[in-house]
């Protein structure tokens, strides 16, 4: 199975509808759905308001905010690699396991973090 056929519906699928199929089971065996790489249509921006925003826009729990240099400045000295893994892992039993984006894949996740760097590190 090749990772790079992510979607062959042609269709740009955000990842409620990926989501929804998975869960209606409407896939056929001509597709191949995988959330191992960044899916067609993925929208870091909306993936963030949708799973991230609650806690990273206020610094809620001492979450780093969003369009913060400072906060995100400093956590980035640990490497972009450590920060991704915290968020896939979670951090602290604070920052929780995949920032509760559970159709995110690793790489969306990636994506998430480094659209977060890039609006907030100045
Ligand atoms: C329930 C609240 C909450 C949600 C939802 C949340 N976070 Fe966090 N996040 C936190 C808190 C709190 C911290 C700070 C933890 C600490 O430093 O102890 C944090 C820290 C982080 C860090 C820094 C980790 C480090 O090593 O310093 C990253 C990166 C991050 N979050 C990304 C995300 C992403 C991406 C999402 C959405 C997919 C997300 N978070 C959703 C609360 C949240």
């Amino acid at each position: 199975m090749s990772l790079k056929n992510v979607v062959k519906t042609g269709v740009a699928l955000s990842g409620l509808v990926l989501a929804s199929v998975l869960a209606t089971g409407s896939a056929t065996a001509g597709q191949t759905l995988t959330l191992a790489q960044v899916s067609e249509g993925f929208d870091p921006a909306r993936t963030y308001t949708q799973s991230c925003a609650a806690c990273h826009n206020s610094g809620a729990a001492g979450a780093p905010r969003m369009g913060n240099s400072a906060d995100w400045s400093a956590r980035l000295e640990k490497g972009m690699d450590v920060l991704v893994e915290h968020t896939i892992n979670g951090f602290n039993n604070i920052m929780p396991p995949k920032g509760m984006c559970f159709t995110c894949s690793d790489d969306e996740l990636r994506a998430i973090v480094q659209y977060i760097i890039d609006e907030s590190v100045e």
